[in-house]
């Protein structure tokens, strides 16, 4: 062998053990052992009510196109509310669920600084100390038995005027959930919740970075 191809093995080997480790460093994984793949939507779940500015752009597209997005969103619905999967477990009933928006999202509690939720991601916010309850990172399943739907949360900040048994979410969650379908009600009560996985694949703009802190 020539110096050269020694050189060349040489270098190849150590540029793939080099990576090797710096790819080992991003690996995260699922309850079933199973490595986590991450995608990045930048979309999240788009059925929430925006600003007034951008609903007012929606009025302005029309008619026809309007009822374009309403078929896409009725696709994307079923993406979002099913559920409770097999493995998870009933964690308490009753729950009561509200929503909290936009500026309010910002820097969460169990954030890492500089990343802000947004209405289409599927975060929530639970008291501080729930006993028994969840808490930041913790991914939950709730599940509104007068329509059939459920939607997978990730909690990731605290709600100050919230109680035991009592969810904050963004609006597209809350959106899902309501009975009526609507964020008009602003509260929808007797709720089911559930003890959920971590998603895989994970849509990082559903749940935001896999380390919050
Ligand atoms: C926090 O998460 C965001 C989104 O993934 C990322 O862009 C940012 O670099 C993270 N910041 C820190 C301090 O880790």
């Amino acid at each position: 062998m020539s110096r050269f191809v020694q050189f060349a093995l040489f270098a190849f080997f150590a540029l793939a053990a080099f990576v090797a480790v710096v790819r080992a460093e991003d690996k995260f994984y699922d309850e079933d052992g199973k490595e986590i793949s991450f995608f990045d939507s930048e979309i999240g779940d788009p059925d929430f009510e925006e600003d007034q500015q951008e609903k007012r752009s929606l009025n302005i597209r029309g008619k026809s196109s309007f009822g374009m997005a309403k078929r896409s969103l009725r696709k994307t619905e079923e993406l979002f509310t099913h559920g409770p999967d097999e493995k998870e477990t009933l964690w308490v009933n009753g729950v009561k669920i509200t929503w909290y928006a936009s500026q309010d999202l910002k820097n969460p509690a169990c954030g890492n600084g500089s990343w802000d939720p947004k209405n289409s991601h599927h975060i929530g916010a639970v008291m501080k100390g729930w006993e028994h309850g969840p808490s930041c990172g913790d991914f939950i399943r709730l599940c509104n038995p007068r329509i059939s739907r459920c939607v997978r949360v990730r909690i990731v900040d605290e709600c100050a005027a919230c109680k035991s048994n009592h969810v904050d979410l963004t609006k597209s969650a809350f959106k899902r959930l309501a009975t009526t379908g609507t964020l008009d009600e602003g509260l929808t009560t007797g709720l089911t919740m559930w003890l959920s996985s971590k998603p895989n694949p994970w849509d990082l703009s559903l749940f935001g970075p896999f380390k919050l802190q």
